[in-house]
């Protein structure tokens, strides 16, 4: 039409803005790589990027998260997807509120970051069975991480659906969109040589799959050496300085710098100090690096039965950058941004060379980026974890604490040192606000709470009967974490006292005889299995015996982690009988039930009638449901629960699960020792722990 200004039709505004909108972000058109960076738009890039995984914080978290990931100096946000999220039921997928990572991209998009999506879709990541849905288990014939049909078609179905999904919003950076890589599978080098001959045709197969899905952006496979080309090769780890790529094409990036670490109930608090991260990190740079990322920059929560496992917390923290709250970690977070502005004073020298390395004395040693046209940038090195060091460089003396990294972008001057923190460091506290009667919320949580007994043993209609103990997986389909064995004992003559042997690969073993609680079992952290001698005493007559069985998260990692089992498995024993014989349970008429009779009535709903109030409120008993009601603390700050004082269970607000709860399988008291500084102990894990009280 030719018209401008005020005669312009509203047609053309529209496609004006829109135009306006695309090119105002930053996002390329055409990603490729070299053998020195990520290349977008023709221009090689040094990026910085952190994992945020979206599920583990509400919609209404996203873009605070994302702008404080921004002002931190971050480029790219990076996050994997979730299978069984998104389709727990097979064929039915589910994209709604925390599972909008299509929202989650459009977010990071707005505030002019990239994306990199890893789909795996095996994600480990400490989540439920790492990723998987259940469901997949029970296919006919079914093989997972290998070279088998049945798990290919799956793996290819749900993977094509995620880059389906991302090219019809136009997400991918070919399409005008923030998504500028993509992971499929994840650290299967770690495992791969116990899959045996089927190992290496599945690594080439995904490979291939990922690439002819052609999302028009690079792929990536993390922790695995021989990734067939195109797909790059990436370093996992606390330290990825010396890392190669397998081809002297492929760029060096790190897919996983461990901030800080996940937690485990009744471990330590995993902390990880912010000059041992900046160290890694220059580190990297300075020996040619040019894409790193923060595993995690935000952590967050394991909400629901999310948490993978064994005995995964639910907060899943990570000591990173941002708090599980999504408060900013200082100084980590504040000495992270100031290293961020630093590395990008040196992008310019870095993508045009490659680096120079000279050692300057034993563990000191001096890297330089340098162009004929006359751009410098350097790195210096300490890498003794005891004594300050002066080295000369240029013909300047430069003092060097022990287990540091300074950089000069100039080759002249100082910018910052990794172990010198300029950064204020706050604590954050949380406060206890009145409620709107003028009460104490926590008081206020003490009066009005109501309840209803759980029963013991078997309940449901749904109960079923079977010879033989059955292993839990495959009977719960992970459908609930419980799983009730119950069986009959008919004694003859007096009371007898007796011991009672349970083996277990069960997380989690409560032992009820005729509705007493008699004993219980914890698996250990380590992962052995249950195996407990409870002392019990039978009445004459029929004796009921019920174990409940509990998992505390699914598997997330290791070779075949999806076919361990858990549950009751054998021997079941009474020992020591009156007459000094051994009687063996195992194969006897056991009933099962799955899951909680307070599950299969809803009651994390709250709305049932049987809930009890009374002041007589039970405390110090097993199985229990309790209900309270309490106004939501004005303002908009994160509010924390505080479950001093309950067992173990799972908990919900207005009918949503916030994850489960343990608060007696608390951290150990040893915590942060005087020897423990920045540096660390152990070459190369977390620098120390740090007990949370
Ligand atoms: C890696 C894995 C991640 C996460 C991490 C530990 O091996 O790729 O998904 O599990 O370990 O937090």
């Amino acid at each position: 039409m030719g018209s401008t200004g005020a005669g312009m039709s509203a047609v053309e505004v529209g496609l004006l803005l829109l135009f306006a909108l695309t090119a105002g972000c930053c996002f390329g058109a055409n990603v490729t790589y070299d053998q020195r960076a990520l290349v977008i738009d023709g221009r090689r890039r040094v990026l910085i990027s952190g994992s945020i995984h979206y599920a583990r914080s509400t919609p209404d978290m996203w873009p605070d998260l994302i702008q404080k990931s921004k002002d931190g100096g971050l480029d790219v946000i990076e996050t994997y997807i979730f299978w069984n999220l998104h389709e727990a039921v097979r064929g039915q997928y589910d994209f709604e509120g925390r599972k909008d990572v299509v929202k989650f991209v459009k977010l990071v998009a707005e505030a002019g970051l990239f994306v990199h999506l890893r789909i795996g879709p095996y994600a480990c990541a400490e989540w439920n069975y790492g990723g998987f849905p259940l469901w997949l288990h029970f296919i006919p014939g079914i093989e997972f991480r290998t070279d088998n049909e049945p798990f290919k078609a799956e793996m290819k179905r749900f993977t094509a659906k995620i880059v389906d999904l991302m090219k019809g919003k136009k997400l991918y950076a070919s399409q005008g969109g923030p998504i500028i890589l993509s992971q499929i599978e994840n650290e299967y080098g770690n495992v791969q040589s116990d899959y045996g001959s089927g190992a290496e045709p599945y690594v080439k197969w995904a490979a291939a799959m990922a690439v002819s899905l052609d999302t028009g952006v690079p792929w990536v496979m993390c922790q695995q050496d021989d990734a067939p080309d195109p797909i790059i090769n990436t370093c996992n780890g606390f330290y990825c300085d010396q890392f190669t790529p397998n081809s002297n094409k492929k760029p060096k990036m790190w897919t996983e710098n461990w901030s800080g670490s996940f937690s485990s109930f009744g471990n330590a608090v995993p902390y990880r100090p912010a000059e041992d991260l900046a160290l890694s990190v220059a580190r990297f740079y300075q020996l040619g690096g040019t894409f790193h990322n923060y595993y995690m920059y935000h952590g967050g929560t394991n909400f629901g039965r999310s948490a993978g496992g064994p005995f995964i917390t639910t907060s899943y923290d990570y000591d990173a950058p941002i708090d599980e709250y999504g408060l900013l970690r200082q100084p980590k977070w504040g000495h992270l941004k100031d290293l961020h502005e630093v590395i990008k004073l040196c992008e310019e020298a870095m993508v045009a060379t490659d680096p120079q390395t000279t050692s300057l004395d034993s563990n000191l040693e001096a890297t330089v980026y340098k162009t004929e046209s006359g751009l410098c940038a350097a790195f210096l090195v300490n890498l003794d974890m005891q004594s300050d060091a002066t080295v000369k460089f240029n013909g300047n003396s430069f003092n060097l604490p022990a287990w540091s990294v300074s950089i000069l972008p100039n080759c002249k001057n100082v910018a910052l040192n990794t172990a010198t923190i300029n950064s204020v460091a706050t604590i954050s506290k949380f406060v206890r606000q009145p409620s709107q009667e003028g009460t104490i919320a926590s008081d206020a949580f003490i009066s009005g709470w109501s309840w209803i007994n759980e029963p013991v043993g078997i309940s449901s209609d749904n109960a079923f009967t079977k010879l033989g103990l059955l292993e839990q997986i495959n009977t719960t389909a992970d459908r609930s974490d419980y799983l009730w064995y119950s069986v009959s004992v008919e004694i003859n003559g007096n009371e007898s006292k007796t011991v009672l042997h349970i083996d277990s690969l069960g997380h989690m073993l409560h032992v009820f005889i005729n509705g007493e609680l008699a004993g219980r079992g914890i698996r250990s952290n380590s992962g052995h299995e249950v195996s407990r001698d409870v002392p019990i005493s039978l009445i004459p007559g029929e004796n009921k015996i019920d174990l409940l069985s509990l998992t505390v998260g699914l598997q997330n990692y290791g070779a075949y982690f999806d076919t361990v089992g858990t549950g009751v498995t054998s021997p079941v024993q009474l020992k020591g009988l009156q007459n000094g014989s051994t009687f063996d349970l195992s194969s006897q008429q056991w009933t099962y039930q799955i899951g909680l009779k307070g599950e299969e009535l809803g009651l994390s709903s709250g709305s049932s009638s049987l809930w009890v109030s009374q002041s007589d409120l039970p405390k110090n008993q097993p199985l229990i449901w309790y209900k309270t009601t309490f106004d939501a603390p004005t303002g908009s700050n994160p509010v924390a629960l505080n479950f001093t004082g309950l067992g173990k269970g799972e908990a919900w607000i207005n009918g949503q699960s916030i994850g489960r709860y343990w608060p007696t399988k608390m951290a150990p008291t040893s915590g942060c020792s005087d020897s423990c500084n920045y540096r660390p102990i152990t070459f190369p894990v977390v620098g120390c722990s740090k007990v949370e009280m």
